[in-house]
Formats: C-alpha cells, sequence, structure tokens
C-alpha cells in the first residue's frame, strides 16, 4: 500500500478499498486457528492512542497488532498525563521519541489525525476523529456488505438516524459511493447537515421511505454527548420516529441485512429483538473489524504480497 497513514475513506479510490477488504477476508482465518498469531510485524511497535471512550475499536486495534506480531502500547487520556494539561501535540511529540511503527488515535476533534501524520514519520491511523471520518469502521462495514451481497455497484443503503454528528455515516458514505452503491440517508431534520446531497446521498426524512428499498439499513447511535438540549425532544419520541422495531422491519425485503456501528442503545435506535433478529449483522461487524484492522496495519506497516494469512 503506498501510502503513510489512513486518515480517512474521502480520499481512497475504489482499488484501494477492495485491495484491503481482500486482505482483510484472508486474515479472517487467522481468528479461527487454536495459534491465533502469525509473525509479519514481528519487532515492530503499534501504539494505541484514545482520547475518547472506545470499546470496539481500541480492542480489535489491539488485538489485531497482536495477532500480526507486534508490541502494543495502549494510551488512554484517562489517568495520563492529559488530565494533567499536556496537549495533544506534546503527548504525541513523548510517544513519537519512543519511535513506534503507527499510531492508532480516536480524538474529539476533527483533524487531529491529520495534525500528526503531517508531524511524525510513523503511520497514523484514525480511530475517529470527532465528527469527521471513522475509516476502519468504513471498511468494516463495507467488508461485512460484501460478504453479504458481493459486489456493492447498484445496491441500496439506507443510513438511518444521527447523521450529523456521525463520522461513521460520513466514511461509509465515501466508502459505499467509492464502490457504486446507492446511499440514502434519513433522519430528523436537527439531524441531518447540509451538503449531504454533494456528498452523493439522496436524503429523506422518513424511516419508512428508506426502509422498504434498502439492501442494508445501518441504524446509527444517538451521540448524546456531543449534541445540545434542542436536537431531540425525547428517547420516547425519537425511538417512535426513527427507532427500527420488528413491526418497520416487516415493510423491508425478507432479506435485508440490519447493521449498527455500536454501542446500540436498545430500545433508542433499535428494539432488542431487532438487534437480536436474523437479519442482524452486528456481532460479523465487530468479527471484521479485527481482521480489516489486521489488513491495514500489515498494508501500512509494509506488508505488500497477498498475505495467505502472512503463514
Ligand atoms: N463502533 C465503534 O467505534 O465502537 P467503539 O466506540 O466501542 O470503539
Amino acid at each position: 500500500m503506498r501510502r503513510k497513514d489512513l486518515l480517512g475513506l474521502q480520499d481512497l479510490s475504489k482499488e484501494e478499498i477492495n485491495r484491503i477488504l481482500d486482505v482483510a477476508a484472508r486474515f479472517r482465518s487467522v481468528s479461527e486457528r487454536r495459534i491465533k498469531k502469525v509473525p509479519p510485524l514481528r519487532g515492530r511497535t503499534v501504539v494505541t492512542a484514545f482520547f475518547e471512550d472506545s470499546t470496539r475499536t481500541r480492542l480489535s486495534f489491539e488485538l489485531a497488532a497482536k495477532r500480526l506480531s507486534a508490541d502494543t502500547l495502549n494510551f488512554s487520556a484517562k489517568g495520563s498525563s492529559t488530565a494533567k494539561g499536556e496537549t495533544l501535540m506534546d503527548t504525541a511529540r513523548n510517544i513519537d521519541a519512543m519511535r513506534p511503527d503507527a499510531i492508532i488515535i480516536r480524538h474529539a476533534a476533527a483533524g487531529a489525525p491529520h495534525m500528526l501524520a503531517r508531524a511524525f514519520p510513523c503511520a497514523v491511523i484514525n480511530a475517529g476523529d470527532g465528527i469527521n471520518e471513522h475509516p476502519t469502521q468504513g471498511l468494516l462495514d463495507l467488508l461485512t456488505m460484501r460478504d453479504h451481497l458481493g459486489d456493492l455497484q447498484g445496491r441500496t443503503v439506507a443510513i438511518v438516524g444521527d447523521v450529523y454528528h456521525s463520522r461513521v455515516a460520513r466514511s461509509n458514505l465515501f466508502g459505499l459511493r467509492a464502490l457504486g452503491a446507492r446511499v440514502r440517508v434519513a433522519g430528523p431534520g436537527t439531524m441531518c447537515p447540509p451538503g449531504l446531497s454533494e456528498l452523493g446521498a439522496e436524503v429523506c426524512h422518513g424511516i419508512d421511505e428508506v426502509v422498504e428499498e434498502a439492501d442494508v439499513i445501518m441504524m446509527l447511535r444517538i451521540q448524546r454527548e456531543r449534541m445540545g438540549p434542542a436536537m431531540m425532544s425525547s428517547s420516547r419520541e425519537y425511538s417512535r420516529f426513527y427507532g427500527l422495531d420488528l413491526e418497520r422491519l416487516k415493510r423491508a425485503r425478507p432479506e435485508v441485512l440490519v447493521m449498527h456501528p455500536g454501542p446500540i442503545n436498545r430500545g433508542v435506535e433499535m428494539s432488542p429483538d431487532v438487534a437480536d433478529s436474523t437479519r442482524s449483522v452486528i456481532l460479523e461487524q465487530v468479527t471484521n473489524g479485527l481482521a480489516v484492522r489486521m489488513a491495514l496495519l500489515y498494508l501500512l506497516l509494509g506488508g505488500e504480497e497477498a498475505p495467505d494469512a502472512a503463514s
């Protein structure tokens, strides 16, 4: 891969996306073995630097690096010198001084990974920057859709909910458009930012409008930590107008895929019976997240040949 960093899906070509997904698909087998470790990143050091909370992304990046035999260092803003007032750039300079090969960063400020990528020689991977992008989530979502649907050209993906605050929605939109999919977005007016049409999405305001034609329904998390009180009157009202329950799901195609990036607010974005239904591929998304992150670390840190699961 001829990139130093992965900062977003906005500038990735169809070929680059498919290359990452192909390598990820091959790495899945490593996690099915009794000894779940392969050697290609032996002697390399990967740092996860999380300035925002995470379960899936942080754990799967750490596990991906370990399965490829890299050494891992985990920085979490809570309990670090960030609490004493150290700036992001000073923290990053100190991490860089330990000569890592890759820094994986999640930060509330859009553009934080881009700043690090310009300043330091190691690979920088964006694990979510504010409301901008979450490219590895986009890639794992694309892999999950591709597993079930094959080529995504001409497929219809409905993205529903708090689009305004969703870096997941933005990365998916860029990736899906690059692969030729039709993207239909629905959410309350306060949660649909301007400019979505210019990015290639069809903007609809009712969930029922998008559910019926969709091959995939991607429900987004309500991001309470990023919104003021004016954006949503109550969870109950949101759920009534924009939540996915079994009644709404009955109107969808019988083979529709239901996705959610997690963590789910059960009973708000979707009812528990939908989250746990046979249409839900939410835990497959998590499994694919590990494979996608293995593929990215492998490709960014020098692996070029088709890995054959890197022996
Ligand atoms: N989907 C996602 O980014 O989950 P975490 O916040 O748990 O990493």
